[in-house]
């Protein structure tokens, strides 16, 4: 457990997958019925931008800095949320700003001091749910749930070899489990060759309904960097792909180095 995400936070992959995690979940708050959300590696919950561990790597200032330097409509509401939070928020803060009334988080965090900071900002919050546990078992112990509609955000940290056999075995597993959910996992861009072996696996899973989204930031020339990344969808909502679409691209604009190589896609990987 090398990875913490206070390194990291605000930095290009957080805002295009929190970007597009709020417009997933702005889909599910079209309908009336509650909604849950399981997030497996929820991090910390908010991180300060100005503290010690992002000051070092000063990953925000070419990430989140920017884009709110220039916002960008199409980024609106999620750039909003973030000005409206105030502390700089990860994945648990963004999801619970939207959840409605009778809408329920559970969020999984196994390092220690990562966990007790969700249950500091989640005490007495009927709304939310802290585990410190392991969001991969999570993902066959507490789906599907109740309220029988809703999202499951997995954003593991990448640091083991195998997390991308991970991701695809996690999503097989929850999806058997909760076929009619929202599934976004996020994972990096390095090179291409894993990132083709990643989606062949998933396409072989014979899971319906799988959309990817990629932003590249540069060609892939040197695996040793993050040189973009991507989130899959499983059970897209209506018009998702166009969407996603605009906002990764609102993201690259915003971020704006571009540089040979950089774009963003979106593939469909399998017909509903
Ligand atoms: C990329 S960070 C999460 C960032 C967060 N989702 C956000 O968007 O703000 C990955 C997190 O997963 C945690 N983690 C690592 N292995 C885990 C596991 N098996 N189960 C749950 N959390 C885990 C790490 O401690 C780290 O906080």
């Amino acid at each position: 457990m090398n990875y913490r995400h206070a390194y990291h936070a605000g930095n290009f992959a957080d805002c295009f997958k929190h970007a597009l995690l709020v417009a997933l979940l702005d889909s599910l708050s079209r309908k009336l019925a509650p909604y849950f959300v399981l997030d497996t590696h929820a991090g910390a919950g908010g991180y300060d931008l100005e503290a010690e561990e992002a000051r070092r790597t000063d990953e925000a200032t070419p990430g989140i800095r920017r884009l709110l330097q220039r916002p960008s409509p199409i980024l609106g509401r999620y750039l909003g949320l973030v000005e409206q939070l105030g502390l700089y928020p990860g994945s648990p803060a963004l999801i619970r700003a939207v959840l409605r009334g009778n809408d329920h988080l559970t969020c999984c965090e196994l390092h220690p001091e990562d966990a007790a900071n969700l249950r500091r900002r989640f005490h007495r919050d009927a709304h939310v749910e802290v585990h410190e546990r392991s969001g991969w078992e999570a993902l066959g112990a507490l789906l599907p749930p109740r309220e029988r509609r809703g999202l499951v955000f997995i954003d593991p940290p990448f640091e083991e070899r195998d997390e991308f056999s991970m991701l695809t075995d996690g999503l097989r597993r929850g999806h058997a489990r909760f076929s009619h959910g929202i599934f976004a996992g996020w994972y990096p861009v390095k090179k291409m060759a894993a990132v083709r072996e990643f989606h062949g696996g998933l396409v072989s899973s014979g899971i319906p309904d799988i959309v990817s989204i990629e932003l590249h930031l540069r060609e892939t020339t040197n695996p040793e960097r993050l040189n973009g990344c991507g989130l899959i969808v499983i059970n897209p909502p209506y018009q998702f792909e166009s969407q996603a679409q605009s906002i990764a691209n609102a993201v690259l604009d915003g971020l704006g180095d571009n540089e040979i190589g950089a774009g963003a896609t979106v593939i469909r990987l399998a017909d509903e």
